[in-house]
C-alpha cells in the first residue's frame, strides 16, 4: 500500500477495542498510526473514546480547535472538517474532547460510520473507549480489521475474551440481511442438544446443513470478520504466545478467522515518553515497544491486504 495507490477509493478502516482501560489501547492506536504514516500510507487517527479521549496529548498536541462532537452535534456538517494536523506527514487526527459517551442512537452511528468512510486517507484508525457498550461494538464491527488489546493478567484476558464474544453476536445482530431473518439460527443458540448448549461454531456447522437463507445469511454476516489479538505489557517469554493461544481459542469456539497479531513489552520508555508528551516510536525508536509497534504493523498489513 502506497500513498498514491487509493487515495480515491475508501480507506481500510482498523478498529482498537478491548474489555479493560488502561490495558494500552491508545499508547497503540497512537504509536501504529505515527508507524504506519512514517511508512507512506495516509492515516487518520480517530479518538472515539467519548469518555476519555487523550490521544491528542500522547501526541503531544494542545486539545485542537475542531473536535469529533463538532460533527455529532453538527457544528460541522462533513468529518473531514474536524481532522487536525498533527505534525507527521501524512497523519491526521480527529480528536475527542473527554464528555459524552452515553448512547448514541443507531442511525448517528451510521451517519458517523459513513463519514469514516469518506475520510480521504487510506487507512483510518479508531481508538475506541474500554468496555462492551454498543458504542464501541457497533464500530468495532463495522470495521475491515478489528484489534483487540488485553494484557497478560487473567482478569484482563478474560475482559477481552467477553468482548470478542460480544462483538461475535453483534456482528451477527446487526448485519444487515440476518436482520429480519435470524429467527432460526437464534433458535439454535437457545436451544440445549443432548443437555449441552451448542458452541457457536457447532450453531454456525448446524445453521449451515439447515440450508435455509437464514442459516446462509448468518454464515455470510461472519465471513471476513477476522479479530486480530495483541497482549500488551509482557514481561515473560511464555507470555509472548499469549496472542496466538488467545485467537486459537475463538477459532475453536466462535469458527471465525481470529488471528494473534503479537504482543508488546512493558517498556519503562513507554511511560517516560507519555510524561515527555512525546509518542514513543519518535522519541525512542530503537526501543523495545517501538520495535513490537513495527511487527504488528507489519502483520497488520499482510492481514490488512487479504481482507480489504
Ligand atoms: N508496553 C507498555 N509499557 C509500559 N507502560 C505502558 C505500556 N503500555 C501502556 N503503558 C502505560 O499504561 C498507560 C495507559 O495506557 P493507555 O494506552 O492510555 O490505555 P487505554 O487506552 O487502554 O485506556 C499509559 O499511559 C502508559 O503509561
Ligand atoms: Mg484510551
Amino acid at each position: 500500500m502506497t500513498r498514491s495507490s487509493n487515495t480515491k477509493s475508501s480507506p481500510t478502516i482498523w478498529a482498537i477495542g478491548g474489555g479493560k482501560g488502561g490495558v494500552g489501547k491508545s499508547v497503540l492506536a497512537v504509536n501504529l498510526a505515527i508507524k504506519l504514516a512514517r511508512r507512506g500510507i495516509t492515516v487518520t487517527l480517530v479518538d472515539m473514546d467519548l469518555g476519555g479521549a487523550n490521544d491528542h496529548t500522547l501526541l503531544g498536541l494542545p486539545i485542537p480547535e475542531k473536535r469529533l462532537e463538532d460533527f455529532l452535534q453538527r457544528r460541522v456538517e462533513q468529518l473531514f472538517q474536524a481532522v487536525a494536523p498533527t505534525g507527521i506527514d501524512g497523519l491526521g487526527l480527529v480528536a475527542g474532547s473527554g464528555i459524552g459517551g452515553a448512547n448514541t442512537p443507531y442511525a448517528q452511528k451510521e451517519r458517523l460510520i459513513r463519514h469514516l468512510r469518506a475520510l480521504p486517507s487510506e487507512i483510518v484508525l479508531l481508538d475506541l473507549g474500554a468496555g462492551t457498550a454498543y458504542n464501541v461494538l457497533d464500530f468495532f464491527v463495522a470495521a475491515n480489521l478489528g484489534l483487540v488489546v488485553t494484557v497478560p493478567e487473567h482478569t484482563s484476558v478474560e475482559n477481552a475474551n467477553a468482548f470478542l464474544r460480544a462483538a461475535f453476536f453483534r456482528r451477527l445482530a446487526r448485519s444487515p440481511v440476518t436482520r429480519s431473518i435470524r429467527g432460526p439460527v437464534r433458535e439454535l443458540f437457545r436451544t440445549p442438544r443432548n443437555g449441552e448448549t451448542l458452541s457457536p461454531r457447532q450453531v454456525l456447522a448446524t445453521a449451515g446443513e439447515l440450508q435455509t437463507e437464514a442459516a446462509r445469511s448468518s454464515v455470510a454476516a461472519l465471513a471476513g470478520f477476522a479479530p486480530a489479538i495483541v497482549v500488551n505489557q509482557v514481561c515473560l517469554p511464555k507470555e509472548q504466545e499469549l496472542p496466538e493461544q488467545m485467537a486459537r481459542a475463538v477459532r475453536e469456539y466462535f469458527g471465525i478467522a481470529a488471528v494473534g497479531a503479537g504482543s508488546l513489552p512493558a517498556d519503562r520508555l513507554v511511560t517516560r515518553s507519555v510524561r515527555e508528551r512525546r509518542p514513543v516510536v519518535e522519541a525512542y525508536p530503537g526501543g523495545a515497544f517501538s520495535t513490537g509497534v513495527e511487527m504488528i504493523a507489519e502483520r497488520l498489513l499482510g492481514v490488512g491486504s487479504s481482507h480489504a
